[in-house]
């Protein structure tokens, strides 16, 4: 039975260019980029050329870019580093419900530390309108922190308008956004959109894991969250990991250069998905916006209330089909539910959902053959369910 793979949001796996260059940064380029020789010189070319590539690929500058252990490393900077920096003046910070537990707990955590947080509301479709935000601000806001794409439903956020908004209401107010779901999907371009730190994550677009970055616009200052090295500009001590930047380096060169056509592709395929999915199995139905403006292209949310998400999915996994319940970084924890919660599912519909998310390897055959498995197994354990 062929595998297939729908859990694209959760990680991607590696291309071969990837592969490629993490093996050549390994074996040639071992040195330590702080090192002043030639194997010094070698592995720090190394990752000047992705940081150069990821500047370029967002639009923004290679001197604000700051590489992380990954988009959790980079939204705790971002928030804890920014609120932190700028505490004198600024104790308030905006956020959404729904953000990824990254930036949720960061928040959380800055509470205990005395700051106080806005949690916003989102309507049906899992999105924050603009008009929230600038509800919430305050005279000591300092930091509004939200998703360009969440992670379990694909919604969109309004993040243009967002910032747009903000910087005409409060230019003081600092933004960030978590990009890591946004990457390579819709276009970020940071020389269109106002935002102050934004965040990216290589293992989403056929990268590595373990590697992320952060984007620093020039003149804001965060805070570090360790150490008093000198790499990163201070930002982030320690030795680079020179083979995930040149891994995420080539995921950039792949991925931005084909972005238009295989988001195309992909929102296609993820209609026929759903498309597939609700005629076989007609009592499904799908969470987050359906309008292709008000979501990202890769992600499908798909609730068979009364069926438990996490015995669908290793009864999928059993038939080769590998999918998520709620978001994979939360789904231990079963903390996936808020997210959906938040946009007004009960529990028997939150409960009962699956994450669907495809990527630029995804094919039709993949498509119409995960529906027809997954529709068979919603259907058998439909035969079991108390209702
Ligand atoms: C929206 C979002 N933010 C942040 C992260 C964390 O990124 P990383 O896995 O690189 O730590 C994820 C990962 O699932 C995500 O989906």
């Amino acid at each position: 039975m062929a595998e297939i793979y729908l859990d694209n949001a959760a990680t991607t796996p590696p291309s071969a260019p990837v592969i490629d260059a993490v093996h050549h940064a390994l074996a040639t380029a071992w040195g330590n980029p702080s090192s002043v020789h030639t194997k010094g010189l070698e592995a720090e070319r190394v990752v000047t050329e992705a940081r150069q590539r990821l500047a370029a690929a967002l639009r923004a500058r290679p001197d604000e870019i700051v590489f992380t252990s990954g988009g959790t490393e980079a939204n705790a900077l971002a928030v804890k580093g920014a609120a932190r920096a700028r505490a004198g003046r600024y104790r308030h910070i905006v956020t959404g419900m729904t953000e990824h537990p990254s930036v949720f707990n960061a928040c959380e955590a800055l509470e205990e530390e005395g700051f106080s947080v806005t949690y916003l509301p989102v309507d049906e479709a899992g999105r924050v309108s603009p008009e929230a935000v600038l509800d919430a601000l305050r005279d000591d806001t300092g930091l509004v922190t939200l998703m360009w794409v969440n992670n379990e439903t694909g919604a969109l956020h309004p993040v243009a308008d967002i910032a747009a908004a903000v910087k005409r209401a409060r230019p003081d107010v600092w933004l960030h956004v978590d990009a890591v779901q946004a990457l390579g999907k819709v276009p970020v371009r940071l020389d269109q959109v106002p935002v102050d730190l934004l965040t990216v994550s290589g293992h989403k677009i056929h990268g590595p894991k373990g590697i992320g970055a952060l984007f620093v616009r020039s003149g804001v200052r965060v805070k570090p969250l360790f150490g008093a090295g000198t790499q990163e500009k201070g930002l982030r001590s320690g030795t680079e990991n020179v083979p995930g930047i040149a891994g995420f380096g080539a995921a950039l060169a792949e991925t931005m250069t084909r972005m238009d056509q295989a988001a195309a592709r992909m929102r296609a395929l993820k209609e026929l998905l759903w498309e597939r999915i609700s005629e076989a199995a007609p009592f499904a139905l799908r969470n987050g916006p359906a309008d292709p403006e008000l979501t990202a292209p890769h992600i499908l949310s798909v609730s068979f209330p009364g069926l438990k998400g996490e015995v669908l999915v290793h009864a999928l996994a059993q038939r080769g089909v590998y999918v998520s319940t709620g978001s994979a970084c939360s789904s231990r924890r079963r903390t996936g539910a808020r997210v959906l919660k938040a946009m007004g599912l009960d529990d028997r519909r939150a409960d009962g959902t699956l994450r669907l998310s495809l990527s630029a390897a995804t094919t039709e055959e993949d498509v119409t053959e995960a529906a027809a498995r997954i529709a068979a197994v919603a259907h058998e354990l439909r035969e079991f369910a108390v209702f």
